[in-house]
């Protein structure tokens, strides 16, 4: 004997009763509620143009591109506005690969189209001290924000010096990395 059991086939058979009565009006409560409450749509699997430009410009500033390839950066505590980002770096990066200099990746990326910089960032290989590996370990969608970000900028400036081989003393400003002896020869032949 449990009476409040009991009390629910009673309600859900007169709800029944009452649509089967008024057909159309249980039809028309239907429609309605069901749009109203479906789910948002799923988002698509590829993120839209506005997402990526955002992301671009977000990894830029995190994973560290801007240290190297905007002049100042460091030193101004990421205090740059974005039309002065990623023109390149007159400060050498000297040790036994010779002396580096941060590429302008504005100009870069003005020459290669978005396919070209896909296939050649899945596998770049630069000498030190470019952390090539980070690039090569990022997700499609995160190199492709890069990409979309930076083009975004324009092209601006003037290209950063030429590399140096080893032996040549570079001109200030530099920084020079002194390895230990059995390090070097890994070093010298780069990432
Ligand atoms: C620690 C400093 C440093 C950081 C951080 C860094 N780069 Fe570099 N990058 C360099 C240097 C130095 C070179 C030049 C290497 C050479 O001469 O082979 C370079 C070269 C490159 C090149 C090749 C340019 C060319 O024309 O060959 C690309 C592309 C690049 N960097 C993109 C990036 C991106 C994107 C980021 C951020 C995810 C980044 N870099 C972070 C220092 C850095």
């Amino acid at each position: 004997m449990n009476p409040p059991r009991a009390a629910f086939p009673a309600i859900a058979i007169a709800i029944a009763a009452t649509c089967v009565l008024s057909l159309a009006a249980c039809n028309a409560n239907l429609s309605e509620p069901i749009t109203a409450t479906a789910p948002a749509p799923m988002k698509p699997a590829m993120a839209s143009d506005a997402d990526l430009l955002a992301r671009g410009e977000y990894l830029v500033r995190i994973t560290g591109c801007n240290d190297c390839h905007t002049a100042g950066y460091t030193e101004k505590a990421g205090d740059v506005p974005t039309s002065d980002w990623l023109l390149g770096s007159p400060l050498g990066y000297s040790g036994p690969w010779g002396t580096t200099y941060a590429a302008n990746l504005r100009l870069r990326f003005a020459e290669m189209d978005e396919a070209e910089w896909m296939t050649w960032s899945a596998t770049l290989r630069t000498r030190p001290i470019m952390p090539d590996f980070a690039l090569r370990a990022m997700h499609d969608d995160d190199r492709r924000a890069i990409y979309r970000f930076i083009r975004s900028l324009g092209p601006a400036g003037s290209k950063a010096p030429e590399y140096l081989p080893p032996g040549s003393a570079p001109p200030p400003p530099f920084l020079q990395l002194v390895l230990p002896p059995a390090a070097r020869a890994g070093a010298a032949s780069g990432g």
